[in-house]
């Protein structure tokens, strides 16, 4: 009976404001999600901001207000989705240090997503011993509810696998305690960058957010990369790694009109200000109202703190009926 219930999770680090790849790669299906699922949660990933930022608890901090400001302004409901603080819930952090001693750490330097972002972040040999763990904190971050549907980018695939050998390690010692989770991925799982960059990013610097105005979002599409080579309208446009007609695939809702400009742009004859104009409007058609709703949500933050308290309180409970259950199973139930 219990394996067919269906509970979702997802989380975001505050870290910075969420752009465009998140609400392609991650957001949407949020939605779509909470509105089927039995349960669904959107956790702020707090502790694990901190992994890479334990000297700027700050930036952490005045960052969780504005991730969950991004969430309820794309429609996540409170009254569908429970939301919550991650470090309000020491469970996760009990369940963290178990599950430490289910994974080898060369297993964690093999994981292709760690290591891409120990890359990007230049740590070496010198990554602080949390970020290289953090995808076994993260299985506690999915564990602790036993939510089995998991909404994610394409980048997140190998944390999920890891989460899915942890629950393996787990029953195998242990007795039946969790159940495999299943990423959800979205159409378009990863979103390049405005400069063209295979992705879009915080640190690089090639983001357009959901709370950018209006004249920042037709700024950045007027300098996105398009065909080097088309430098005059009458030139030959390529449309194949050209910022804007990707986006335009992705964003404009009118087919048949971008497959037209399509043909004239590799013809020759369309200026590239045309297309970027026209993805301008196209965008602000979806960053307008989530902008909109963000501004009213932000006059009151005590209303969304509240939110996220009342949804920690409720996690909170599931994550101790959670722990009961795993101290039993690891023969750590004393008293
Ligand atoms: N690692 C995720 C990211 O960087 C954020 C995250 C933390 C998460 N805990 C999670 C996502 C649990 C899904 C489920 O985007």
């Amino acid at each position: 009976m219990t394996k067919d219930i269906k509970i979702a999770l997802t989380g975001d680090r505050p870290t910075g404001h969420l752009h465009l790849g998140h609400f392609v790669g991650s957001i949407q299906n949020r939605l779509k999600l909470q509105d089927e699922v039995d349960k669904s949660y959107y956790m702020v990933a707090d502790i694990q901001g901190l992994t890479d930022n334990a000297e700027n608890p700050d930036k952490v901090r005045g960052n969780v207000l504005e991730v969950a400001l991004d969430n309820l302004a794309c429609g996540i409901d409170p009254k569908k989705t429970i939301m919550f603080i991650q470090s309000e819930i020491p469970e996760i952090a009990e369940l963290t240090v178990l599950f430490l001693n289910l994974v080898t750490l060369a297993r964690l330097k093999r994981n292709p997503t760690v290591k891409d972002e120990m890359k990007q972040k230049g740590f070496g040999e010198d990554v602080p011993a949390g970020f290289l763990a953090y995808p076994i904190s993260q299985a506690a971050d999915i564990l602790f509810c036993k939510s089995n549907l998991i909404p994610v980018g394409e980048d997140q695939l190998p944390v999920i696998e890891q989460v899915n050998e942890i629950v393996l390690k787990f029953n195998s010692l242990y007795g039946e305690v969790f159940q495999k989770v299943k990423p959800v991925l979205s159409e378009t799982t990863r979103l390049i960058g405005t400069d063209g960059n295979s992705k879009m990013g915080k640190s690089l610097n090639n983001g357009i957010y959901l709370s950018d105005s209006k004249e920042e979002i037709s700024k950045k599409v007027m300098n996105m990369f398009t065909d080097p080579n088309h430098i005059h309208v009458e030139d030959r446009g390529n449309v194949e790694g050209n910022v804007v007609f990707t986006y335009l695939d992705i964003f404009d809702e009118k087919k048949e009109e971008v497959a037209e400009l399509k043909k004239q742009y590799e013809k020759g004859g369309l200026g590239d200000v045309v297309i970027k104009k026209r993805l301008i409007e196209v965008l602000e058609n979806v960053i307008g109202p989530i902008r909109e709703r963000r501004e009213q949500l932000a006059k009151d933050p005590r209303v969304v703190m509240k939110i996220l308290e009342d949804g920690t309180k409720e996690a909170r409970k599931i994550a101790k009926e959670t722990m009961a259950e795993v101290r039993k199973a690891i023969k750590i139930d004393f008293f």
